[in-house]
């Protein structure tokens, strides 16, 4: 992969990078359509990294679909897919990590403990390996894409970061790989997840300021379903991810549940 980055960087050529753990879905393929437009040549990543999940997470479960995802990778025009193993990334002997003070003292890195630590060092390495010129991340993990922001800017990686949209299912369900394990009889209590968030805009537009009674709400709307646990939601400035007591500019409400143990997280950006 460096070699091959070498040599396109020779004849002056651009590269796009979109990491991802596989098990393709339409969110993933918005990102490798933002690549295409943004540089010559577009490379996918495809690793389930061990790093960032728990003793207690869905790594041994979590989907897998290898052929599938190279069939779609095809047909989106993607050059190269790099599909490293775990010894290849955590060779015997590995011992560096990359971490940040801040950002992951909030939101998901409460619950999870090793989550963002493991992210930092896996997008550190795939960049170091695949030497694009722009990544793309997608906003469904909003504090993914900031904790990256953050990291390129502090150790100057000359690499431009982008961020995609949230692409969701026809009834506003935020597309995750995850969504494999959902069961029919789990959709109206996932779905709770964007309606919730959807009325807190709505809180907004009618002039419904205070965070808290819009949190409030949202809780109130998911807690309808007993299978759910709410994590966290949170209501906070975009770029810090401290908590907020009012609504002022563009604000950010972020949210992660458990519905029968399978993880679901969701965010909209509020606007006064
Ligand atoms: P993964 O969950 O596979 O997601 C890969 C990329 O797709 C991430 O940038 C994520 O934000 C984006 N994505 C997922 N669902 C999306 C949706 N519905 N709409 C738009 N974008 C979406 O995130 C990871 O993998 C890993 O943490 C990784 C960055 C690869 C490091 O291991």
């Amino acid at each position: 992969m460096q070699d091959r980055a070498d040599k396109l960087r020779c004849s002056g050529k651009t590269m796009a990078f979109v990491p991802t753990m596989g098990y393709l879905h339409k969110g993933h393929l918005s990102l490798l359509r933002i690549g295409k437009q943004k540089a010559d040549d577009l490379v996918l990543s495809i690793f389930v990294n061990p790093a960032q999940f728990g003793p207690n997470e869905d790594l041994g479960s979590y989907p897998r679909s290898l052929e599938r995802d190279l069939d779609m990778a095809k047909q989106e025009g993607v050059d190269a897919v790099f599909v490293p193993t775990d010894k290849a990334l955590y060779q015997e002997g590995y011992q560096t990590y990359v971490e940040l003070e801040k950002l992951p003292g909030h939101l998901c890195g409460l619950s999870r403990p090793v989550f963002f630590k493991g992210i930092t060092t896996v997008v550190t390495q795939l960049f170091n390996i695949v030497k694009p010129h722009v990544a793309v991340f997608g906003e469904k993990d909003f504090q993914q894409l900031a904790i990256i922001r953050q990291m390129v800017k502090d150790l100057k990686f000359d690499i431009e970061i982008i961020g995609g949209p949230i692409v969701r299912e026809d009834d506003g369900l935020a597309m995750s790989s995850r969504n494999a394990y959902l069961e029919d009889h789990m959709r109206p209590a996932a779905l709770s997840l964007s309606r919730a968030l959807e009325n807190s805009r709505k809180m907004v537009k009618s002039g419904i300021l205070d965070a808290k009674l819009i949190a409030d709400q949202a809780a109130e709307m998911i807690s309808v379903f007993p299978e759910i646990t709410i994590d966290y939601i949170s209501i906070c400035d975009p770029l810090t991810l401290d908590a907020v007591e009012m609504i002022e500019g563009r604000t950010l409400i972020a949210l992660a549940v458990g519905l029968n143990k399978i993880r679901l997280i969701d965010n909209t950006i509020l606007e006064v």
